[in-house]
């Protein structure tokens, strides 16, 4: 049997509240933040086997109070009043509170620090115009275990930064990243941005986890699962949030495809 080493995601008290986390990390617009929207809407819109306005179940797994992955999916979805919904998880109650009432405020059309990030997705296309309070009106907030997740259940799906930020071992990072890949239906699309080479990072002032993948490496394991992989990767600007806790990171990583 193999001895694991490393701490895994049941080792961590996930229950922090994120409001220094969303402060410290998307108050600005970093150069890292626009490449990612730029090459996500891109490889999405490349996607032409799913029309925008049409999808009915979306999901956002380890939402963590930050909307990009919902809003760069949202476009995608039908009205909601055709019952369409996204489905945002995360574990943790503060994270699920501080999610909802994230959602009032966008459904309400007050953006604070996304409105940059909207504006930004909206120059690159003018679907995108609307996409956070389009997300808010679609959300479902619920507590949901990335570990768990039900197969063949969604039309697409989004994560940011979250199956390598939340486990130091190899294994468990491989086993979360397959079953969300596997929580798509066949022909669904799926999103992801991810954190290269980064090795910890600092929430609500405690020490969270991470396994340091490179972008090869995301390819490889994605592969058994998806088709039509888009991968980008940019480097780290030297803009980077948390300046005295980037450790070991190299920059961010979006990938984009279609569950075989
Ligand atoms: C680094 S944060 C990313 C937050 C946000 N998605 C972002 O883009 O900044 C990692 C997120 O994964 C969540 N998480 C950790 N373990 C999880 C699990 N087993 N199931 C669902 N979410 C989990 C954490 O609660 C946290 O919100």
């Amino acid at each position: 049997m193999r001895v694991r080493t490393k701490k895994l995601n049941s080792d961590y008290d996930w229950d922090y509240d994120p409001t220094t986390y969303v402060k410290d990390n998307y108050a600005l617009l970093i150069p890292e933040d626009h490449h990612l929207s730029r090459a996500a809407i891109h490889a999405l819109m490349s996607k032409t086997n799913h029309t925008p306005g049409t999808l009915k179940n979306g999901l956002h797994i380890g939402i963590g109070a930050v909307p990009r992955g919902s809003a760069l999916i949202a476009p995608f979805m039908a009205h909601p009043r055709t019952g369409a919904t996204i489905t945002m998880g995360d574990i943790g109650q503060i994270k699920l509170d501080a999610t909802k009432k994230l959602m009032t405020n966008l459904r309400s059309n007050e953006l604070g620090i996304w409105q940059a990030h909207e504006d930004d997705m909206a120059a690159a296309n003018p679907l995108w115009h609307g996409a956070f309070q389009a997300a808010a009106h679609l959300s479902e907030v619920k507590e949901l275990d990335m570990f768990k997740l039900r197969e063949n259940a969604y039309d697409i799906a989004t994560a940011e930064h979250v199956f390598e930020s939340a486990t130091q071992d190899r294994e468990e990072y491989k086993s979360s990243l397959r079953r969300f890949f596997r929580s798509v239906k066949p022909g669904g699309i799926v999103h992801m941005a991810y954190v290269v080479g980064s090795e910890g990072y600092t929430a609500d002032g405690k020490k969270y986890p991470a396994y340091p993948v490179m972008p090869d490496e995301v390819v490889r394991y994605a592969s058994d699962e998806l088709t039509d992989i888009q991968n980008f990767f940019t480097s780290a600007s030297g803009q980077m949030r948390e300046k005295d806790d980037t450790h070991g990171y190299k920059g961010l990583g979006v990938l984009v495809g279609i569950r075989k």
